[in-house]
């Protein structure tokens, strides 16, 4: 293919719940839709964001790649959760080689685990507003041990990660590339995902604030799951309301959902009135929500009530061209919001952090 990248790199996003690919093709900064797909994972495979059936999840990878013949061994995917420290950070300016170098020395005070047991990065944002003799310098730090059992799933599965990345950042990514950057204007990016709520708030390209909640899908599920003794089956059919199930009644069940939903949201509200409180005078615009959880209109609706922002779902292929005969456009606005991680990995190219 003329003017088609070599380096286009396989997304892969292994999320507790699933596994999604996502294959682009990009040529001067546009991109197309190679390759989609998911295929679940049992409850049981990650656990608490620790891998507990890798070949369960190394079976999911090798069918999506075999399933859909998706072309090259190099693989983008990423890491999130509590072996992931990211953490804004002021330091005197100085070049992104002196930084290099003092790295590890400069970046001990902010990690609570071993040096010895982390990865570093970082990025220099760019000098300080209020004081131009510091830089602000985003830190990023992961357990080695982690890393290297998600790494090792896809060594299993024949292919080569050539760019280990977090998810926050993949988001980001996404959001770029779809809705763009607007130099000052303050936006909170909040993935809802199965077992990890990751709040990222940007002004303009520049990360202000990111935490990661230990909360999501499952907790709507196991609440409707013990409040109405249902199976864990059942309970993910209760979580889109609007039905009987057995012998529950549709308006119990969506009582226990509300209330399932409000504790949700409220996790999400805690997170972001922090930030607010502990950053001066700074004023979220909107709220963009992206994972599975976000599909649901409940969810949508209470954020943007509790949150008296404007909230919008993220179409993550609203600037990529999509073949109409090789996709089916419904399915992909059904699935989209589960794939924004994986879109932005596929993004990445060899050499990107
Ligand atoms: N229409 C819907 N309404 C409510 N929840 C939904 C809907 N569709 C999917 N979900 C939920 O979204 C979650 C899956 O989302 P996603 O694929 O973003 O999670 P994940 O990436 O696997 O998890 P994590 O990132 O937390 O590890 C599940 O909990 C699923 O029940
Ligand atoms: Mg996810």
């Amino acid at each position: 293919m003329l003017f088609s990248s070599k380096k286009d790199l396989i997304g892969i996003d292994v999320g507790s719940s699933s596994v999604k690919l996502v294959r682009l093709r990009e040529s001067r900064g546009n991109y197309q839709l190679v390759n989609i797909g998911i295929l679940p994972l049992a409850p049981e495979a990650i656990v608490d964001n620790a891998i507990m059936d890798s070949a369960a999840i190394v079976e999911a990878i090798s069918n999506l790649i075999t399933g859909m013949k998706v072309k090259g061994k190099q693989v983008a995917t990423s890491v999130s959760g509590h072996s992931v420290i990211i953490r804004k950070i002021m330091l005197s300016l100085m070049t992104e080689e002196e930084l290099e170098a003092s790295i590890q020395w400069e970046a001990e005070q902010y990690i609570p685990f071993d040096l010895s047991e982390v990865n570093i990065d970082f990025q220099i944002l760019g000098p300080d507003a209020k004081d131009p003799s510091q830089m602000n310098v985003m830190l990023v730090a992961a357990k080695k041990d982690y890393v290297e059992d998600y790494v090792a799933l896809f060594a299993e599965a024949g292919l080569e990660p050539v760019v280990m990345d977090i998810d926050c950042f993949a988001v980001e990514n996404t959001f770029d590339v779809n809705y763009g950057f607007v130099e000052d204007e303050v936006v909170a990016l909040v993935d809802l995902g199965a077992s990890a709520v990751s709040v990222n708030v940007l002004r303009g390209e520049m990360s202000l604030f990111t935490r990661d909640i230990q909360a999501g899908g499952n907790q709507i599920r196991e609440e409707l799951q013990k409040r109405l003794a249902l199976s864990s089956a059942e309970a993910e059919l209760a979580k889109l309301g609007g039905r009987r199930i057995g012998e529950i009644e549709a308006e119990a069940i969506d009582d226990v959902l509300s209330d399932a939903v409000e504790n949700l949201v409220q996790e999400v509200q805690r997170s972001l009135d922090f930030f607010l409180a502990t950053s001066g005078d700074v004023k979220i615009s909107k709220v963009y929500l992206t994972g599975g959880v976000a599909k649901s209109a409940q969810v949508r609706e209470t954020l943007e009530k509790r949150l008296s922002t404007p909230t919008e779902l993220i179409n993550p292929f609203r600037n990529i061209t999509v073949n109409e005969k090789d996709f089916d456009l419904e399915y992909l606005e059904a699935i989209g919001p589960m794939f924004a991680v994986a879109t932005g990995l596929a993004m990445r190219k060899v050499g990107d952090k």
